[in-house]
C-alpha cells in the first residue's frame, strides 16, 4: 500500500441497526402497529412469513447489546426509533413509555461513551396513519412526521447530537410503488413520484425543525447510493448510464442537497404526467431542507445499457439495489436497462462487491455538493454458520468491510470529508424480505425463521477484526 493519511482522530467507527428489523416487542408498553407490522401477516411477502414480532429481541436485551459494543470500541451506533412507539395512533397521545426505553437505550450508550446517531424514520409508518390518509402519499404526514420529530428533538437533543432523517427514501419508495414488495406494495410511477414529493418535503419540514430545537446538532438523510456505470463506451451506453444517475440518483440527491430536481429528468417526466405537482410554498419549504451531510449506504454498484423505446425490457421497472436473482434485467424503456458486469464478482446474494465503486460514489457526492459525508451503511449479507465452540469464522465479511474501509482511506486522501463509517450491522437482524438467512452483523443471533431458539449472541471473527480496527484507528486498513 501507499502511505495514506490516517483516519481522522474523531472518526466515528460505528455500526447501525433499524428499530424493526431488532427490537421486537411489536405491541408491547403501549406500542401501537406500523405498516410492517401487518404486512408482514400477509401470506407470502416475506420469506417463510417471518415477521419482526420478536426479531432479535433487542427491546429486552438492549442492555447486554450495548455491552458489546462497549467492549469492541464503537465510536458510534445508529439505531432508528419506531414512530408507532412514539406514537400509537400515528398523532395526539404520545406514549411514555416508549420514550423511556429510548431514553435508557441512549443513556445506556452516552454512559459507554458510544455516540448515539438516531434515524427518525426507517420504514416502519404508524399503520393508523396509512389507514387514515394512505401515509406517504397524503400531505398531511409532514405534519405529523414533524411532530413526532419534534417531540424526539425535545427529549433527546441534549444527547443526541447526530440525526438521521429518512432512510433510504429511494429504496423504501421504489419497493412499496414501483415493485410491490413493501407496503402497501403498489405497482404506479404516478403515485411513485408524488409519495416520493411528499417525502422530500417532510424531511425538509423535519430538518427546518430541528434547526430550531437541537441548534448544535447535526442532520442528514441516508440515501441508498448504488452508483451507476455504463455497460461500455458506445454512446448510448453511455447516455443509458448518465440517464440512470440522473433518474435514479440525482433525483433524490439533488433535492436534498440543491432544493431542486434535476432538470432533465423533471421535464421528461412533465411531458409524460409524471412529475409531480408543486404547490405554493414547496420550493421555499424544500431549500430549507439542507443538510449537514450525506448519509450514504452503499452495497454495490449497477451497470447500464441502452434500452431502446420500442422493443428490449419493458417491465418500467426501477432497479436501485438489486435483490437475489436481479440478473433480470430491469429498466424503462427509452433510458436505460440494467447489465451484468463482468468485471466485479458477486456475493451468494448475487450482489456485486465493488469496494472502488463506494470511492467512486463519495468523490461524486463530493464534487457536486461538497458536503461531508457520513456512510450510514455499508456490509455483506451472507449465510453465516455457526460452528461447534460458538465460533463463526466470516472471514468474507472481513475481506468485504476491510475493501471498502481501504476505499474510505483513499476517498479521504482524495478529497472526500468522511465524518463516519457505520457497518451494517451491528447483531444479525431480520432481512426485511429474506427472514434471517441473510446476515450481515458483528455478532451472530441465534435465531431462525421458525423462532423457538435462545436468541444468544455469538461474536464472530468479524467482531474482534472491527475491535482491532478501531483500537488502531483504521491504521492497517
Ligand atoms: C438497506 C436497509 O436497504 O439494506 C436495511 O436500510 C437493510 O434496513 C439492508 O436491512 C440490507 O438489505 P437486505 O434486503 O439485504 O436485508
Amino acid at each position: 500500500h501507499e502511505k495514506l493519511p490516517p483516519f481522522p482522530a474523531d472518526f466515528l467507527w460505528g455500526s447501525a441497526s433499524a428499530a424493526y428489523q431488532i427490537e421486537g416487542a411489536w405491541n408491547e408498553d403501549g406500542k401501537g402497529p406500523s405498516v410492517w407490522d401487518l404486512y408482514t401477516k400477509i401470506p407470502g411477502t416475506t420469506f417463510k412469513e417471518t415477521s419482526g414480532d420478536i426479531a432479535v429481541d433487542h427491546y429486552h436485551r438492549y442492555k447486554e447489546d450495548v455491552q458489546l459494543m462497549a467492549e469492541m470500541g464503537l465510536k458510534s451506533y445508529r439505531f432508528s426509533v419506531s414512530w408507532p412507539r412514539i406514537y400509537p395512533h400515528g398523532t395526539g397521545e404520545v406514549n411514555e413509555a416508549g420514550l423511556a426505553f429510548y431514553d435508557s437505550l441512549i443513556d445506556e450508550l452516552v454512559a459507554h461513551s458510544i455516540e448515539p446517531v438516531l434515524t427518525l424514520y426507517h420504514w416502519d409508518v404508524p399503520q393508523a396513519l396509512q389507514d387514515r390518509y394512505g401515509g406517504w402519499e397524503s400531505r398531511e404526514i409532514i405534519e405529523d412526521f414533524n411532530q413526532y420529530c419534534i417531540t424526539l428533538y425535545k427529549r433527546f437533543g441534549d444527547r443526541v447530537k447526530y440525526w438521521v432523517s429518512l432512510n433510504e427514501q429511494n429504496h423504501n419508495t421504489n419497493h412499496a410503488y414501483m415493485l410491490g414488495m413493501h407496503p402497501p406494495a403498489v405497482k404506479d410511477r404516478k403515485r411513485f413520484y408524488e409519495a416520493n414529493h411528499i417525502m422530500f418535503l417532510a424531511n425538509a419540514q423535519a430538518i427546518a425543525s430541528f434547526r430550531k430545537h437541537v441548534p448544535d446538532g447535526k442532520i442528514g438523510p441516508s440515501f441508498a447510493y448504488t452508483p451507476s456505470y455504463p455497460a461500455s463506451s458506445s454512446p448510448e451506453d453511455m447516455l443509458a448510464y448518465e440517464n440512470a444517475e440522473e433518474f435514479t440518483s440525482y433525483w433524490w440527491l439533488d433535492v436534498y442537497c440543491r432544493g431542486e430536481y434535476p432538470s432533465i429528468p423533471y421535464r421528461h417526466l412533465k411531458q409524460q404526467g409524471l412529475a409531480p405537482v408543486f404547490e405554493e410554498g414547496d420550493q421555499e419549504l424544500l431549500k430549507q431542507g439542507m443538510p449537514d451531510f450525506v448519509g450514504v449506504n452503499y452495497y454495490q454498484t449497477i451497470t447500464y445499457e441502452h434500452n431502446p423505446l420500442h422493443g428490449g425490457v419493458s417491465s418500467g421497472k426501477m432497479n436501485n439495489t438489486g435483490q437475489k436473482g436481479s440478473n433480470e434485467s430491469t429498466g424503462i424503456p427509452g433510458l436505460y436497462k440494467t447489465a451484468n458486469n463482468p468485471h466485479v464478482e458477486k456475493s451468494n446474494w448475487d450482489w456485486n462487491i465493488d469496494p472502488i465503486g463506494l470511492r467512486i460514489g463519495m468523490r461524486r457526492i463530493t464534487s457536486r455538493y461538497d458536503l461531508p459525508i457520513f456512510i450510514t451503511e455499508n456490509g455483506l449479507g451472507e449465510f453465516d454458520k455457526l460452528e461447534s465452540e460458538d465460533q463463526v469464522h466470516d472471514e468474507y465479511r472481513i475481506a468485504y468491510l476491510k475493501s471498502h474501509l481501504h476505499q474510505c482511506k483513499q476517498a479521504i486522501a482524495d478529497g472526500v470529508e468522511l465524518i463516519g463509517y457505520c457497518s451494517w450491522s451491528f447483531t444479525d437482524l431480520l432481512s426485511w424480505l429474506n427472514g434471517y438467512q441473510k446476515r450481515y452483523g458483528f455478532v451472530y443471533v441465534n435465531q431462525d425463521e421458525e423462532g423457538g431458539k435462545d436468541l444468544r449472541r455469538i461474536k464472530k471473527d468479524s467482531y474482534f477484526w472491527y475491535q482491532d480496527v478501531i483500537k488502531t484507528n483504521g491504521e492497517n486498513i
